[in-house]
């Protein structure tokens, strides 16, 4: 029998109640059924978001496309902006920029690592033309959670609207937009948010809602004008992602039953016995602990064909991970463990990462211990 654990960093496992919801009937979405339950979801999603304030649109797309909404209503051709690139995410960041005509300042920084604030406020001072800085928040792509809020900070004096990749991150781990003072946050349905994918969001501050209102790029089906006139009557311009808002609403219910501070602490838990038990392997982590992300961990064998490992995983063992990407490709593998994830599941991922490499119940009792056995004197 062949049982497959999707241990990716997106799309998640979804609950079975989101896969019954996902599958319901379609509704009019321009009736009142539709109209009246759109702006309760957008309201749910606001503590994920850490916002009261700012407006919410829903798009009909994945991630993707929540971050070209984001460039094309920021960014006229020709306005300097200022990227954060350590690792595929925000090398989108920087392919789009580019794409729309954006004069584009770049601070690479390696991946594997953290974006470094005092970097960012250096740019700022020796140019102060630049309009934006687009950063990732957990680059799912190495597994580096960001300081965001630091980044914000970094900013000081200058004017530059900050806009942040989410994707990987919200509902995993703290969002504050109002609090760090972020302007433009994306997310998409198909991460922590435990919904299928083919819904995003994107979150504007009123700074932001300025600076969009004056853009002069061409859009259409990302003209966030339109989105933000038609959400007064509960509506999207363009027919929405019905099956997946279904599922929203049922995914919502259990993040709401579980409490956003107790999910940000199973997230760090997962995480936490995730390398512990990686390290117990002997095998190096990619990332330091410092840096590391509650929703993704990467990790970097040496001496082993990475790959086939991996796929050996997923075929005799019935565990797919993910692999690298980039410059990372065939040099690391990626265990997600965001969204619909219990300790439990990362003992199993374990336990076939601990067979791959022939180090049977090593990792298991490494990550048990981190779970359970706070110290040798029993069970916590
Ligand atoms: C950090 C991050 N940003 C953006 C994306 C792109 O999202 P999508 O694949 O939904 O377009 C992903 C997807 O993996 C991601 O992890």
């Amino acid at each position: 029998m062949k049982k497959l654990d999707l241990r990716i960093p997106g799309p998640v496992p979804l609950p079975e109640q989101v896969l019954r919801a996902n599958a319901q009937p379609m509704i009019n979405h321009r009736g009142k059924d539709f109209t009246a339950r759109l702006p309760v979801i957008l309201n749910r999603l606001r503590p994920l978001f850490g916002t009261k304030e700012n407006i919410l649109l829903p798009l009909t797309g994945s991630g993707t496309a929540a971050m070209e909404a984001a460039v094309v209503n920021v960014v006229s051709p020709g306005d300097s902006v200022l990227v954060l690139v350590g690792g595929s995410f925000g090398d989108r960041w920087l392919q789009m920029c580019h794409r729309f005509g954006a004069k584009i300042y770049a601070i690479h920084y390696p991946w594997g690592e953290a974006a470094d604030p005092n970097l960012v406020s250096e740019y700022l001072k020796q140019h102060p033309e630049i309009k934006a800085i687009f950063v990732t928040h957990n680059e799912s792509s190495t597994a580096v959670l960001n300081d965001i809020q630091a980044l914000a900070e970094a900013r000081s004096d200058s004017d530059a609207l900050i806009i942040v990749d989410a994707v990987s991150s919200l509902g995993g781990t703290p969002v504050e937009m109002d609090a760090w003072g972020l302007d433009v946050v994306v997310t998409a349905s198909q991460k922590c948010l435990m919904a299928p994918p083919g819904l995003s969001f994107i979150c504007l501050s009123s700074r932001a809602r300025e600076v969009v209102s004056k853009t002069e790029s061409l859009k259409y089906y990302f003209d966030l004008s339109l989105y933000e006139q038609m959400l007064e009557s509960g509506e999207t311009p363009f027919t929405p992602n019905l099956s997946a808002f279904f599922a929203l609403e049922e995914s919502l219910k259990l993040i709401e039953e579980e409490g956003l501070e107790q999910i940000f602490k199973r997230h760090i838990l997962l995480r936490d016995m995730a390398r512990a038990g990686i390290r117990a392997l002997d095998i190096p982590l990619l990332v330091k602990d410092e840096w590391a992300s509650p929703t993704t961990t990467s990790v970097a064998p040496l001496g082993v064909d990475v790959d086939k490992i991996r796929l050996m995983i997923r075929d005799e063992l019935g565990v797919e991970l993910a692999g690298g990407q980039g410059q990372l490709a065939g040099k690391i593998f990626r265990i997600g463990h965001m969204g619909y994830v219990t300790p439990l599941d990362i003992l199993t991922c374990l336990a076939a990462i601990e067979i791959a490499f022939k180090k049977p119940g090593q990792a298991v009792a490494a990550a048990e211990k981190t779970w359970r056995f706070k110290d040798e004197s029993g069970i916590v």
